[in-house]
């Protein structure tokens, strides 16, 4: 068990707090910002996160997490950065403000020798400049591989763990605050900082990749009369492919694959070696909301203009609220654009939504609000209600039963013989 000082509670550093106290560590967890400490000292989460309410009340009743504004004079003996990077307005960069504000903090108070993990994904080289820039610290990179959604999950039984530091010191306090894990069987990963930070860019640029390369299919399929889904089916069975990340969709969004893959973009032309394969995938993948435009529009008859249309879904993905990237924002704000009427609902992400709304969306209280008396619906995220929707009901609700699925949830088959005319991603129309 060792005093572990966590900065940042947001999504990555929250959920790494109450997981690091589950591991039997005792854990304080700091944020600038004074209304989120205090709601979280009330139990209330500044975030959606399945699991996440309980697991905080259980570590905080054990008194192993706490939290707070501002360093206490308890020494850590490690502290965690956890701090947003948000990509720049205009070069994509990662923004390293809020890191270096939080190591120059600790450099001013710390002892020295005071070992600091960066957890935040930060660009191939932070890890050694903070090294340079605070000679008195011991740094450390220990990128997250967290899945929104099941975030907790993927903290407490992860795939590997990955280390990244030349300080033998360093190394072993991050051995023992994950033996817990390891103990259990989990691969570790110890190697350098730059080769940790990049591991973190290249696993998310790849899966990137690999949803915009499905996507890319989807269209082959449309065109050939193919099924992305049993192409997607036949691909995964060879371990080298792997089943997951290959379903069609409407393109990737949330607040990691666009903002890690622009940060790699950035860091690889520094660096003189164009990215050609993952720009090609960031290009594509921007293009694809317009192409999603296009399947709605065409949907509808070629024009939506006047058209009522039923959203359903805003958040980037299911079991979250976050709107991060969401490509039903882009979507919508297209629709407005040509003169849709909309009408949207999402199980969790009303609230964040309604900040980020790009014109004019009535919110709906649920889904089938939204489709009373619409001229289609749109299935934009693949929250679980929204995979078991009533068809019949449905078909009443709607003016014209007309189902644009984004997500791939039904079986065209299926809704031909519901006398649903369906449109869906990859696959062969059904009427
Ligand atoms: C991702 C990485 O998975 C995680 O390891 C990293 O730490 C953070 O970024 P997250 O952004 O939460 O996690 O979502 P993820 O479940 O990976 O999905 C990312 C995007 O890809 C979503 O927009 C999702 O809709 C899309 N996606 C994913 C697909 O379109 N098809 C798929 O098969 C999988």
């Amino acid at each position: 068990m060792l005093q572990l000082c966590i900065i940042g509670a947001g999504y990555v550093g929250l959920v790494s707090g109450a997981c690091l106290a589950k591991l039997g560590h005792h854990v304080t967890c700091l944020d600038r910002d004074s209304a989120r400490i205090e709601g979280l000292k009330r139990g209330i989460m500044p975030i959606y996160e399945p699991g996440l309410a309980e697991l905080v009340a259980e570590m905080t009743k054990a008194g192993r997490l706490r939290f707070g504004i501002e360093k206490d004079d308890a020494a850590p003996d490690a502290v965690f950065l956890a701090v947003g990077t948000p990509p720049e307005e205009h070069s994509g960069a990662a923004d390293l403000r809020f890191l270096l504000a939080a190591a120059e903090e600790i450099a001013a108070h710390a002892p020295p020798g005071l070992t600091v993990v960066t957890k935040s994904t930060v660009p191939v080289g932070t890890g050694a400049k903070l090294a340079g820039m605070f000679p008195s610290l011991r740094f450390a990179s220990n990128p997250e591989f967290l899945r929104e959604g099941v975030a907790i999950e993927d903290f407490l039984k992860p795939e590997r763990i990955v280390i990244g530091t030349a300080d033998s010191h360093a190394q072993g306090l991050l051995r023992r605050i994950y033996a817990p894990l390891t103990e259990r069987g989990v691969p570790l990963l110890a190697t350098g900082m730059e080769t940790a930070e990049l591991i973190k860019y290249a696993s998310n640029a790849f899966l990137a990749t690999k949803v915009a390369f499905i996507n890319q299919i989807a269209d082959i399929c449309e065109a050939m009369g193919a099924d992305v889904e049993e192409v997607a089916r036949g691909m995964g069975l060879d371990s080298r492919i792997g089943s997951r990340f290959l379903r069609a969709g409407p393109g990737y969004g949330g607040s990691c694959f666009p903002k890690d893959t622009l940060a790699l973009l950035h860091t690889a032309e520094a660096a003189d070696s164009p990215p050609t394969i993952i720009r090609a995938a960031v290009e594509a993948n921007t293009r694809r909301r317009t192409q999603m435009v296009k399947k709605i529009t065409t949907a509808c008859g070629g024009s939506v203009a006047g058209k009522t249309l039923a959203i359903l879904g805003l958040a980037f993905k299911p079991k979250t609220d976050d709107m991060r990237e969401s490509p039903a924002m882009t979507i919508i704000g297209q629709l407005l654009d040509k003169g849709a009427i909309i009408r949207a609902y999402d199980p969790q992400a009303m609230e964040q939504a309604k900040a980020l709304l790009p014109g004019e969306v009535t919110l709906t209280a649920s889904a089938e609000a939204a489709m009373q008396g619409a001229d289609a619906a749109v299935i934009i995220t693949e929250w679980e209600e929204f995979a078991a929707l009533d068809m019949t009901q449905v078909k009443t609700w709607l003016r014209t039963p007309l189902l644009i699925d984004l997500r791939n949830l039904y079986s065209p088959a299926e809704m031909a013989a519901a006398g649903i005319t369906y449109i869906s991603v990859g696959r062969p129309y059904a009427k």
